[in-house]
């Protein structure tokens, strides 16, 4: 795929005028997009909720490195969020997001307002229908039906060559995945890894809930996914069930109190949960600490 560091900066400049570019406006990200799609220009898209961390910004450093054009969503999605869930107290900042992201080498971000998104008479959605039922499905019934809508809209507006999640929200990817194949999008998908605290804890919007005290607490989540990788790859178990035993010892020894959501270990490719571990296997759980709900997630093997 082209686009040198170079040429996206003077193709850039020549469009837009500017380095880095807010829209707000649908019809005027249509229309750039339009534009760059004119000038035979690739553009690389990182739908996001905004409140960035490093985990974000990597994924907007790897769509700089593909596309020709970065545009970078800012959006926290209200169909996303259940019925009781942190909608209204999502961490929000977008001065500051609109700062993190032009110093990623991000091109334009798109921050459309929640009224022209969802407009009062919307009844559209889109939904995928196996892949969404476990892992997060099971717990938050309505949560993917409402990403599989918002990404598609944004797909519809920035007509991207490249979309690049991460894999944080493993299901998530997959799910957008089946959604690209079945619906015909003509749109990459590219996967970027987990970026991690030093005590290994995954980057997250929701971290900050934690107050100082309960902050170390957060790290029994990957403590007990490299404790059931070191069981496997170096003890050679490959029993989902002595793990996940294992695993939530790990978890109650470092947060007594946490509750444990889901720890499943399914197919790679597929999320479907496997009998014995096999080379294409990944392991996610949900954990509540201290009331914050985290995932996380590990190839195993
Ligand atoms: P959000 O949680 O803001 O995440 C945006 C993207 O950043 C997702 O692709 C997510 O997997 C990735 N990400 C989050 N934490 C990361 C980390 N520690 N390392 C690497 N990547 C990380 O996911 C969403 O928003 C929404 O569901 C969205 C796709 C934007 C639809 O509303």
């Amino acid at each position: 795929m082209p686009g040198s560091m170079t040429a996206n900066w003077r193709w850039n400049f020549l469009i837009t005028g500017s380095k880095m570019k807010t829209v707000r406006s649908i019809k005027q990200m249509q229309k750039l997009a339009r534009q760059y799609a004119g000038q035979k220009m690739t553009i690389g898209l990182v739908p996001t909720m905004g409140f960035l961390h490093d985990g974000h910004l990597s994924l907007i450093r790897r769509a700089r490195k593909l596309t020709d054009v970065v545009i970078t969503s800012v959006f926290v999605n209200p169909t996303q969020f259940g019925p009781g869930e942190d909608f209204k107290a999502y961490p929000r900042d977008e001065k500051k997001d609109i700062r993190n992201i032009a110093s990623a080498g991000g091109d334009i971000v798109f921050i459309p307002k929640a009224e022209d998104m969802y407009t009062d008479d919307f009844q559209t959605y889109v939904a995928v229908e196996e892949i969404t039922k476990g892992l997060e499905g099971s717990s938050r019934p309505t949560h993917f039906r409402g990403v599989t809508t918002i990404v598609s809209k944004l797909f519809n507006i920035v007509r991207p060559d490249v979309a690049v999640f991460g894999m944080k929200d493993y299901q998530q990817a997959q799910v957008i995945r089946r959604m690209i194949r079945d619906l015909n999008y003509p749109i990459k998908l590219m996967l970027a890894p987990t970026v991690r605290e030093k005590d290994g804890v995954a980057m997250s919007s929701r971290n900050s809930y934690f107050t100082p005290a309960q902050r170390p607490d957060a790290v029994c989540v990957y403590a007990a996914l490299k404790t059931a990788r070191t069981m496997i790859t170096r003890d050679g178990v490959d029993d989902p069930a002595v793990l996940r035993r294992e695993m939530k010892k790990v978890i109650g020894s470092i947060c007594p109190s946490a509750q444990i959501d889901y720890i499943a270990y399914t197919d790679f490719d597929l999320l479907t949960p496997v009998k014995r571990i096999t080379k294409n296997c990944i392991c996610s759980l949900a954990v509540r600490v201290h009331g914050i709900r985290l995932i996380d997630n590990m190839k195993m093997r």
